[in-house]
């Protein structure tokens, strides 16, 4: 990482394209320079996805989780798909998203921030920008948003369109979310909808559904006691929020618009974007463009994060110190998490910086199966929940969130869990596009876990 001498000064010059002046770590050689300044002329123009009030809004309620008010649930797809998209797989995700969260708000009592990783989560880092299919050596896949994961070297050509696509795919996949949660799917008296018959049948599913009786019959007990449960809006419907890592700033800084009710510049792809572990230098590219945007942002925190880093990282994203401006979503693997967080915690806490600290328990433990395929244990998962529980516990602050790869399908792609899916059963339904995620049942059974590591 760079030194703190080395960093720019953020605010006054600052513009949407003023990150090209810092080194751009992850972004593509785009071949045709001219089809990526028609792509970008093209969604400059186009329609803002979010609105400045609702990013605002976002970050009041971040705010209560970074007082220890309420907890963020932020999950989805690692990288969304281009050929995998369907109204069905969203609504699916979406089921396992506000099951996560009835459990967990019924478990704890808190109010829980549902925040997806969906509808622009289409861009990846790689740890390397080549990899060998057989004996011929092609660019790595680096998301729908840039190129094609087929294993062939004309597939992998990164194509601007690709940029405006990612667009068109986000706003068909907010509208149907908006649709979904405000337009009665999400009302609390379709709880048993949203148990889909895989889950259903499970133990966890059967869990799930104990509670969901639980609401009705509390939904009832109001209902006779002459609470007008019509009017209560909460009850209908939920706010569900957009994020993704903001990691192709062509695409980024196309979206960014001014607020013309304040003046300030939002990113209007996502109502929260989040800068990776790979590209949070303080110098670079992605941090100078995030200083600038002011939509709720988060940073990833990996083990070689030094607290001085994490320090620095602070005072240039929130120098205002707004709560809920900043999220922390650390994933430093169940290895690592005993050494590295307690001193993160302490330096942020003695500066007195308002931080949401959310746990990422996947990126840390990811490893290959000896039959190739990128995997996660259930219970790593598990394990680096608790230690991340335990040590903010001693430390007196806040576990504010967790940070979720998942899909509403039955996948095979996580080792573990109730039905105990073993290596062998990894090819059975192994479809991402990049990284493990945890399946509808698996999702469930965690958010029961992350409920009773809540209570204490
Ligand atoms: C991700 O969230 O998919 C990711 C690549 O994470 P990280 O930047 O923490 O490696
Ligand atoms: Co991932």
């Amino acid at each position: 990482m760079a030194t703190p001498e080395s960093t720019p000064e953020a605010g006054d010059q600052w513009a949407p394209d003023t990150w090209r002046t810092r080194p751009a770590a992850q972004q593509p050689t785009w071949p045709d320079e001219g089809a990526l300044k028609l792509a970008h002329a093209k969604l400059s123009g186009l329609p803002p996805l979010v609105f400045a009030g609702e990013a605002r809004h976002l970050t009041r309620a971040l705010g209560q989780a970074a007082e220890g008010r309420a907890f963020v649930l932020q999950a989805g797809d690692c990288a969304e798909s281009f050929t995998e998209f369907t109204a069905d797989g969203i609504r699916d995700k979406l089921k396992v998203i506000l099951q996560m969260a009835v459990v967990l708000t019924y478990g704890a009592g808190l109010p829980v921030i549902k925040v997806g990783r969906i509808a622009g989560q289409f861009a990846k880092p790689r740890s390397s920008p080549t990899e060998q299919i057989g004996d011929q050596v092609i660019d790595t896949f680096r998301g729908h948003m840039v190129n094609d994961d087929l294993p062939e070297r004309s597939a992998r050509i990164p194509d601007p369109a690709r940029l405006v696509t990612a667009y068109e795919q986000a706003v068909s996949t907010l509208n149907l979310l908006r649709a979904f949660t405000k337009g009665g799917f999400a009302d609390l008296s379709q709880i048993h909808a949203w148990n889909q018959e895989f889950v259903a049948t499970s133990s966890e599913g059967r869990r799930f559904e104990s509670i969901a009786q639980g609401i009705d019959s509390a939904l009832r007990f109001m209902d006779a006691c002459g609470i007008n449960l019509t009017a209560e809006d909460t009850l209908h419907q939920v706010d569900f929020w957009t994020s993704h890592e903001a990691l192709i700033l062509d695409y980024e800084e196309a979206l960014t618009r001014r607020d013309s009710l304040t003046g300030d510049w939002y990113d209007c792809s996502a109502h929260m974007l989040w800068v990776g572990e790979r590209t949070r230098q303080l110098d670079g590219a992605h941090v100078e463009f995030l200083t600038g945007i002011h939509n709720p942002i988060g940073s990833k925190v990996g083990p070689s994060a030094s607290a001085e880093d994490v320090l620095t990282l602070c005072e240039h994203l929130n120098p205002e110190r707004v709560p809920g401006r900043l999220t922390l979503i650390t994933r430093l693997g169940v290895e690592g998490i005993d050494d590295h967080l307690p001193p993160l915690l302490r330096a942020v806490e003695a500066e007195g910086h308002p931080v949401v600290w959310v746990c990422d328990p996947m990126h840390g433990n990811t490893f290959t199966a000896e039959g190739g395929q990128k995997t996660r244990r259930f219970d790593d998962i598990i394990s680096e929940l608790q230690s991340f529980f335990r040590i903010h516990r001693d430390m007196g602050t806040w576990p504010g969130g967790v940070h979720i790869e998942l899909t509403g399908d039955d996948v095979t792609e996580c080792l573990g869990g109730v039905e105990d899916i073993v290596e062998g059963q990894l090819g059975q339904n192994y479809t991402t596009t990049c990284d493990p995620r945890l399946n509808g049942r698996q999702s469930l059974d965690l958010a029961f876990r992350i409920a009773d590591l809540l209570r204490g």
